[in-house]
C-alpha cells in the first residue's frame, strides 16, 4: 500500500473522465486518495469531478491534453502548487484510432496521432511529473497498455488479439518496451514503473463491444499503483498475472 508520512497519497490518472480510467479514479479515491482527474475537455472533466465526489471521491480537476506539452507542464504546476509532490500517475489516456488499420492502405497522419497519443503522450506526462514523483515516499507509475500490444500474443495464431491493426496494437507495443526502458533508468530510485493490461472492457473505445465492465478493467492498474516497496518494476501483467512481451 502506498503511504505517505507528508499526507494522504496523491494520485493522477489521465483521460479519467470516462471509461477504464474513471474506474480507476474511483477505485483509488475509495482508498482515501486524493485524485486528479486528468482530463482535455473542461465539461466532461467538471461531469467526472462532480459525480465523483458524489461518490465520496476526493476528486480533483487537472486539465491535460496529453499531446500537447503546455498543458503537461501546466498539470505538473497545478501539482506543484497544490501538493508540492505526485504519489501515483496512471498514464490511462488513449485512442483507438479507429478500426479500419490494416497496414498496407494505412492512413500515416492517423497513425502518427495514435502514437502521438498513446506513446509519446505517455512520455511527456511522465517527464512533465517526474520531479514530482521523486519527492514522494513511495511513487508508482502505471502505463495502461493492452494485450493487443504483446508481440507473442499477435504472434499466436490461437491468440485473440482483436482485429490487425497497424497503429493501436502497434502503439502498445511501443509503449511496452519503453516502459522497460523507464524501469531500467529509474531502477536505482523508489519509483516502479508497470504495465496494465485491463481485458477487453465495454468502453467507447471499442463501441462498447468489450465483455469486461470497465470497473473489472480498473482493477488490475489499482494493484499495480499499490504495490508495496518490494514489488516489480518494469512488468506487464493483467488481472491473472504476468502476459507475454
Ligand atoms: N477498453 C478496452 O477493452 C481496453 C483494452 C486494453 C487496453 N485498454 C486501454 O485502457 C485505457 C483506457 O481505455 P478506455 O477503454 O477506457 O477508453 P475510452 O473510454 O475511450 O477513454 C479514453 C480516455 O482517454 C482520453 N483521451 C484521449 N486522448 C486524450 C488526450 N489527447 N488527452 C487527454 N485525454 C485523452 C479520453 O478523453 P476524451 O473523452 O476527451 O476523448 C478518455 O478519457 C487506454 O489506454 C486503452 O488503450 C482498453
Amino acid at each position: 500500500m502506498n503511504e505517505n508520512t507528508n499526507g494522504r497519497t496523491v494520485a493522477l490518472v489521465t483521460g479519467a473522465n470516462k471509461g477504464i480510467g474513471y474506474e480507476i479514479a474511483a477505485g483509488l479515491g475509495t482508498l482515501g486518495w486524493q485524485v486528479g482527474v486528468g482530463a482535455r475537455d473542461a465539461q466532461r472533466r467538471e461531469d467526472a469531478v462532480r459525480t465523483l465526489r458524489a461518490r465520496g471521491v476526493d476528486a480533483f480537476g487537472v486539465p491535460l491534453d496529453v499531446t500537447d506539452d503546455d498543458s503537461a507542464t501546466a498539470a505538473a504546476e497545478l501539482l506543484t502548487e497544490r501538493f508540492g509532490r505526485l504519489d501515483v500517475l496512471v498514464n490511462n489516456a488513449a485512442v483507438a484510432g479507429g478500426w479500419r488499420q490494416e497496414p498496407t492502405t494505412a492512413d500515416l497522419a492517423g497513425i502518427r496521432q495514435v502514437m502521438e497519443t498513446n506513446v509519446l503522450g505517455v512520455i511527456r506526462v511522465t517527464n512533465a511529473v517526474l520531479p514530482l514523483l521523486r519527492r514522494s515516499a513511495a511513487p508508482r507509475i502505471v502505463n495502461m497498455s493492452s494485450g493487443v500490444g504483446s508481440l507473442t500474443l499477435q504472434s499466436d495464431p490461437e491468440a485473440f488479439t482483436g482485429p490487425t491493426s497497424a497503429a493501436y496494437g502497434p502503439s502498445k507495443t511501443f509503449l511496452n518496451a519503453v516502459t522497460v526502458q523507464y524501469a531500467k533508468e529509474l531502477s536505482d530510485t523508489d519509483i516502479l514503473v508497470n504495465l496494465a493490461c485491463p481485458g477487453y472492457c465495454a468502453t467507447d473505445l471499442n463501441d462498447h463491444r468489450g465483455t469486461r465492465t470497465p470497473t473489472q478493467g480498473a482493477t488490475i492498474a489499482i494493484r499495480l499503483a499499490t504495490l508495496p516497496a518490494d514489488g516489480p518494476s518494469g512488468q506487464f501483467f493483467n488481472e491473472d498475472g504476468p502476459l507475454p512481451w
